[in-house]
């Protein structure tokens, strides 16, 4: 970003999440701090089993927290009753590994986007206003609203269905998208699509996106900041060209390892001279 006034949108201290108890325990988030900036792309990388969804979890008030804090836009989040957790989910959405998981299977695609203007309070908007608004939404996802009208979500194919997912997120219009691994139970052609939406989202709406993944090839493809996550801790974060070409941290090094062993094109070339 070339803004040098960064505006916090999130953040956190000490942010840690237990799960059971005595030797039975287990620390899946382990005090982390971060800051997280308004309009930016944020990855959280780390492997399976190191927290990020408990993380994600805690951060869109689904799950407790253990013991730290959470700052939303500068103040202390409170979500102590169930009309100050709407208030709060006004301001912060979240789209799921699995987009089927998300919601009723049996509402109609047209019903879940109308449901979507409702709930921003456009309940009173006329028709017409309220399919130019699905059409646009669509439109934004490249989904043909005239094809998505009377379907049901299990009628798509999962590019689709996360596409949905997002023209949901573009008509809800929430200040962060929580993305948790959201190109993963997708096939690899969808996946560069979700993708570059992701960033559409940031580009035009100005929407902060906290993006989550595995694989670190994705993260510096997308990414303005990245963490590391190892074990439940944050072990280093910095901008995408920070942590990819100067990682501190092992761990990063060792998830920087990983990538060129899939997609390295030289070691490609030189198998092929090897052979010939
Ligand atoms: N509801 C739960 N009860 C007990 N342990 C859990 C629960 N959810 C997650 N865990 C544990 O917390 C750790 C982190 O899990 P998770 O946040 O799903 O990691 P990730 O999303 O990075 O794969 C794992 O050891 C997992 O087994
Ligand atoms: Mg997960």
């Amino acid at each position: 970003m070339t803004n040098n006034k960064r505006e916090l949108c999130l953040s956190g201290t000490g942010v840690t999440k237990i799960f059971g108890f005595g030797n039975r325990k287990t620390v899946a988030v382990d005090h982390v701090d971060f800051n997280f900036y308004s309009g930016e792309l944020i990855s959280i990388v780390g492997e399976s089993g190191s927290g990020k969804t408990t993380l994600i979890k805690m951060l869109l008030g689904l799950t407790s927290v253990t013991e730290g804090e959470i700052f939303f836009m500068g103040k202390k989040r409170d979500i102590s009753s169930h009309e100050k957790k709407k208030e709060y989910w006004r301001g912060i959405q979240a789209i799921f590994q699995d987009p089927f998981s998300s919601y009723n299977i049996f509402s109609k695609i047209d019903s879940v986007l109308l449901d979507c203007i409702h709930m921003r309070g456009g309940r009173r908007l006329p028709k017409a206003k309220k399919i130019e608004m699905m059409r646009e939404a669509c439109s934004f996802v490249n989904l043909k609203f005239d094809e998505m009208t009377n379907k049901y979500p299990f009628e798509l194919s999962g590019g689709q269905m996360q596409r949905l997912m997002i023209a949901r997120v573009f008509l809800l219009k929430p200040k962060i998208l929580l993305a948790d691994e959201p190109t993963s139970m997708i096939d690899a052609c969808s996946r560069a699509t979700i993708l570059d939406m992701l960033l559409k989202l940031r580009d035009e709406i100005g929407m902060t996106i906290i993006f989550i993944t595995h694989d670190m090839g994705l993260a510096y493809y997308v990414s303005d900041t990245v963490y590391i996550m190892e074990k439940g801790k944050f072990v280093e974060f910095g901008t995408a060209d920070e942590i990819i070409l100067a990682p501190k941290a092992e761990y990063t090094k060792q998830l920087l390892d990983d990538i060129p062993k899939i997609h390295d094109p030289w070691e490609f070339s030189r198998n092929k001279k090897s052979t010939a």
